[in-house]
């Protein structure tokens, strides 16, 4: 049985301060280019937004905050590039995980795993390992993710347990409990920052009744301020889950 109603099945909760944010964080290549610095320099900038968004979230009291760090079709960059990020990757972990674990947050990667290097996979095993039973924000981080694949992986799960389906008719019920984030509700509000308005390949099933957020601001230059500006534009929403205004009740934010 899934954790969390899906948002086409029940009309969901809506609360004043999203309960979970995902963010596609783009941008970093530009905002080097910008300054006459290598590419990777923009990832390594990122970083420091990765943390105060982490930080931000946490104290806002939003409990999921769900992070694109690299897709199934971020292997097609040059070999430098996606050698850099898989070394920033490992460092981050390394460095991280100690203060996330002191402050209580759980951490989760979403993805396939089996094209990364086995020392990634191990890091990767022991700070979820190590920060399992934390109950404060979950921080997703999606790596070698794709919507198409989530989906699809999420169906060969479904069937390999219950073959009977194979014959017969998969509801969501069935199926959701075998995506990658069964153990998170849909996202509220998704940010996307660098100018782009596409969803590329990001949480596609989740996404369903997100509100979508989109920001020229370059993920590095992204901050508190700029969340801010997110929610506030959240708030000002009405999220009708495909009802009409009039069946809507006073929003209290
Ligand atoms: C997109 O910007 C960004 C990425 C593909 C990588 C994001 C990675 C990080 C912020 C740091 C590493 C994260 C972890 C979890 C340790 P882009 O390169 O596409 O920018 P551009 O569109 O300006 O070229």
């Amino acid at each position: 049985m899934a954790l969390f109603k899906s948002s086409t099945q029940a009309v969901p909760e809506v609360a004043c301060v999203p309960r979970h944010i995902a963010m596609i964080m783009d941008g970093n290549g530009r905002w080097a280019k910008k300054r006459f610095l290598p590419r990777v320099a923009g990832h390594k900038q990122g970083v420091e937004t990765l943390r105060e968004m982490v930080k931000a979230c946490d104290e806002l009291g939003v409990e999921f905050l769900t992070l694109f760090a690299f897709s199934s079709e971020n292997w097609r960059r040059p070999q430098e590039e996606v050698s850099f990020l898989m070394g920033l990757f490992l460092t981050v972990l390394e460095r991280e995980v100690n203060k996330l674990d002191k402050k209580g947050i759980r951490l989760k990667l979403i993805g396939r795993r089996d094209r990364f290097a086995p020392e990634i996979v191990r890091m990767i095993e022991a700070a979820e390992a190590r920060t399992a039973a934390n109950t404060g924000l979950t921080l997703t981080i999606a790596a070698d993710y794709g919507g198409r694949w989530d989906v699809l992986q999420a169906t060969q799960a479904l069937l390999r347990a219950r073959p009977d389906f194979a014959t017969g008719t998969v509801d969501e019920d069935a199926l959701t409990p075998y995506l990658a984030m069964s153990y998170a509700p849909e996202p509220d509000l998704f940010v996307r920052t660098g100018g782009e308005a596409r969803i590329s390949n990001f949480l596609l099933w989740q996404l369903a009744y997100t509100e979508l957020y989109f920001t020229d601001v370059f993920w590095p230059d992204f901050d508190r301020a700029q969340l801010q500006i997110a929610i506030d534009s959240y708030r000002q929403r009405e999220r009708r889950f495909g009802r009409t205004s009039e069946q809507l009740k006073e929003s209290a934010c």
